[in-house]
């Protein structure tokens, strides 16, 4: 008999989240270690590997930091093979690496577009490719895409961007769809704006601040704890019924 909020624990899993050396995936990589599991803190700078995976050791869990570029697939494959000499296995893979360029459609630099594709599309999928063989293997996996409102609907001067997590959107489903009999379950996270790094910009000029808070239903940005219950609902048991969908956090910005 489960005690109910054992169906969140994710005491013994071994996690991996790219991106987590800030913004987003720092968060998602924290919020699944408060659930209990043990994370592959993966990015691109050694310092910032150093210091995540050390405040995670300090919540109690065993975490340990990958250098991981998700532009080279040579990369992806060291660094997903240094994670499973480490830890054994990847029970939970949260693809969250990416990026942003805004300006209109006509003016789009081309290695602007190539490098948003790259790496919030393709990037998810080398990394994908590289993990979830052992997940099948053993009939057990959790794959979280982090996708964005804009997979959903659409925004002037967001061109690659909404593109690639359109595509997030529906490489979640092929994935759900290719793995589903086998235990491994791929859903998608669709955030609105939540203060980091990549929208900083956004954040410091009022009127893009203020449309943003304008255009949604709840009237604010999202704070980033409220993005934790919804990783850790897709990483664990609650959700095993669950798969091929995208979960906006949001406030109510794609309802309408
Ligand atoms: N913030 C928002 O409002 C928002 C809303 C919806 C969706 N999202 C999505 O959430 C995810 C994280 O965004 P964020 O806001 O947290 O951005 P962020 O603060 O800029 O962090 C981006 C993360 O991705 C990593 N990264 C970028 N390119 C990489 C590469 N080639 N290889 C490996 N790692 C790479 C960065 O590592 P380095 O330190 O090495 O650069 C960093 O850890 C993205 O997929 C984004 O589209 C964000």
């Amino acid at each position: 008999m489960w005690a109910i909020m054992d169906l969140f624990d994710l005491t013994g899993k071994v996690a991996m989240v790219t991106g987590s050396t800030r913004g987003l995936g720092e968060t998602s990589a924290k919020a699944l270690a408060k659930a209990g599991a043990d994370i592959a803190v993966c990015g691109r700078n050694p310092q910032d590997l150093d210091r995540v995976s050390t405040e995670i050791k300090r919540m109690g869990r065993k975490s340990q930091g990958f250098e991981l570029d998700v532009l080279s697939k040579e990369k992806v494959k060291k660094a997903v093979e240094q994670t499973l000499n480490h830890f054994g296995r990847v029970d939970i893979l949260v693809n969250n690496a990416g990026t942003n360029y805004r300006v209109p459609v006509l003016e789009y630099p081309e290695e602007q577009w190539d490098l948003i594709i790259n790496t919030n599309l393709k990037g998810y999928f080398l990394v994908a490719q590289a993990v979830v063989p052992q997940m099948l293997e053993r009939g057990y996996g959790k794959l979280i895409n982090m996708s964005s409102i804009f997979g959903k609907v659409g925004l002037a001067n967001q061109l690659a961007y909404a593109s690639s997590k359109g595509g997030v959107e529906q490489m979640t489903k092929v994935m759900a769809l290719e793995w589903a009999k086998q235990g491994v379950r791929v859903n998608a996270v669709g955030p609105t704006y939540f203060e980091t790094d990549m929208v900083k910009q956004i954040r410091n000029d009022p009127a893009r601040f203020n449309f943003i808070n304008e255009r949604t239903p709840m009237g604010r940005w999202g704070y980033l704890p409220e993005l934790e219950g919804t990783v850790i609902f897709l990483a664990s048991k609650a959700s095993d019924f669950i798969t091929g969908q995208t979960i906006y956090v949001d406030g109510g910005w794609t309802v309408w």
